[in-house]
């Protein structure tokens, strides 16, 4: 796998990095405007998913909604976190400042990122995030801040699932923010107001 992605990247003025990861069918662009609207100040890191499922870009293979192939989401985290580090060099980019910002299928890569590879992340924002796989060793998320943003109606991850994720993050220790919104799977304006201000505190 080589670690170079198609990417956008935002210098910002303060030390944050927000590292915007998008939903099956968007790409690299598709998420900035959300990321200056949480927060104008920060620098935004932007790649685009290199997995093509009829054409439309995601994070990782799956084989049927809610699927995944296991496998190859464990060398997509791990390829993501490669492309990350070498980021931070690129672009001076100060590696314990980096926060997730995921949105569906990015969400879902944001999370396996924090289970298999914690060191990237200093916090996570998911927006309709399910459980991605559980890792075979339980990884030391006592300094990680996690908010969760999910749809009370959402028809392709259920409440049960999302629960699952709050446990298995809790577990390992991180400080984790859930909040159900009376929403499907798309994301919506209280979503965005909720995370602005769970990122100033
Ligand atoms: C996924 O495949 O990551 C989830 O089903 C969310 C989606 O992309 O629809």
């Amino acid at each position: 796998m080589r670690p170079d992605f198609i990417h956008e990247f935002v210098a910002g003025k303060s030390g944050r990095t927000l590292l915007l990861l998008h939903g099956t069918g968007g790409n690299e662009r598709d998420l900035i405007p959300l990321g200056h609207d949480l927060d104008p100040d920060a620098s935004l890191l932007s790649p685009r998913g290199k997995v093509l499922e009829r054409g439309m870009p995601r994070f990782f293979r799956r084989l049927a909604e809610g699927v995944f192939d296991l496998e190859d989401l464990r060398q997509r985290t791990h390829e993501l976190a490669h492309f990350v580090i070498a980021a931070t060099e690129r672009y001076k980019i100060d590696h314990r400042q980096i926060v997730a910002v995921g949105y569906s299928n990015g969400a879902n890569i944001a999370a396996s990122m924090l289970l298999l590879r914690p060191e990237i992340l200093s916090s996570a924002i998911l927006f309709r995030a399910m459980v991605p796989l559980v890792p075979e060793t339980k990884p030391d998320l006592r300094s990680k801040r996690v908010l969760i943003g999910a749809g009370a109606h959402d028809t392709i991850i259920s409440p049960s699932n999302t629960k699952e994720l709050v446990d298995l993050l809790r577990n390992a220790g991180a400080d984790v923010t859930i909040r159900f919104f009376q929403s499907g799977h798309e994301l919506t304006s209280d979503d965005v107001d909720l995370a602005r201000e769970w990122l100033t505190k």
